[in-house]
């Protein structure tokens, strides 16, 4: 068997069906809008992913799974048009809300799923998708995003498939098998005939920064579900047996950043 007898698509859809990955209602995105709306620190990431964009020679852009409109409210003063796509009405109200506040009236929203029709969706000269590639068919999601982007696109996608440190879940018995990661899109990619570029944006774990015990198990619990007695005993002893890595919430998280040029 050599490399070109793997479907990686098939393999993508096959491993997220084994670790249980489904789709969430947009109810769900829709009650975290308000709050992602408002979360401020999360600024270095946005300028991580930015720093590493060309826009040179683009004047729109289409962000798929806008969300808040972390990256289409930060390129909009650059560019002509930016249109953020999601399927939470609520993510869309709030990056309007947001856009209009800071002045940009350039912004267009438009409520849609990865999954739905997309044949009134703009091409764009960048397609960006941040955060936002947890689906269940990625070689379908990336035949999209290619076909909808003039010149280039630019994505991040998981490392390691997990968005909590797989020790601080194991204490939980929360031993789910991890999702699929970035490698499968690079490999889909490659069959596309893309030539996919490849860095990291390293960034905080979501169980860090907390000042005590609690807070963390709060934290915790939040991801995780509830937290019942002996569980919550191997997490102290987890949490105070190395004050440093409690502090970072355990192993650092990292997502890839992979973009791909689609104009000869
Ligand atoms: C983690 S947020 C990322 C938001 C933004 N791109 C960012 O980097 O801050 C994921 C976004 O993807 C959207 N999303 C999830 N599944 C989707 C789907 N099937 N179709 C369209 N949008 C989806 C959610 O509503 C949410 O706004």
């Amino acid at each position: 068997m050599t490399h070109a007898d793997i479907d990686f698509g098939q393999l993508y859809r096959t491993h997220m069906a084994a670790a249980d990955g489904r789709e969430k209602p947009p109810e769900e995105w829709d009650a975290r809008a308000e709050a992602m709306g408002r979360m401020v620190g999360e600024s270095r990431y946005v300028d991580d992913f930015i720093a590493r964009m060309d826009l040179s020679g683009c004047a729109t852009l289409l962000d798929v799974g806008c969300g808040t409109g972390a990256i289409a409210l930060a390129l909009a003063p650059r560019l002509q048009r930016v249109v953020g796509l999601d399927y939470s009405q609520g993510m869309l109200d709030v990056m309007m809300r947001n856009a209009r506040a800071l002045g940009h009236a350039n912004v267009v929203p438009i409520r849609r799923a990865w999954e739905d029709d997309w044949r009134d969706v703009p091409a764009c000269d960048i397609v960006t998708a941040s955060r936002s590639t947890m689906v269940m068919d990625m070689a379908e999601a990336l035949a999209r995003l290619d076909a909808k982007a003039n010149r280039r696109v630019y994505l991040t996608s998981l490392v390691g498939g997990r968005f909590i440190d797989a020790e601080v879940a194991a204490l939980l018995d929360h031993t789910r098998p991890a999702l699929p990661d970035y490698i499968y899109i690079v490999n889909i990619l490659y069959r596309m005939g893309r030539h996919p570029r490849l860095d990291y944006i390293e960034n905080d774990n979501r169980l860090a920064g907390t000042e005590d015990f609690d807070a963390f198990a709060r934290k915790v619990a939040f991801s995780l579900g509830e937290i019942d007695d002996a569980g919550r005993a191997r997490l102290k002893q987890w949490y105070e047996a190395d004050p440093e890595r409690a502090r970072r919430g355990g192993a650092p998280f990292r997502w890839a950043f992979i973009h791909w040029e689609t104009a000869p």
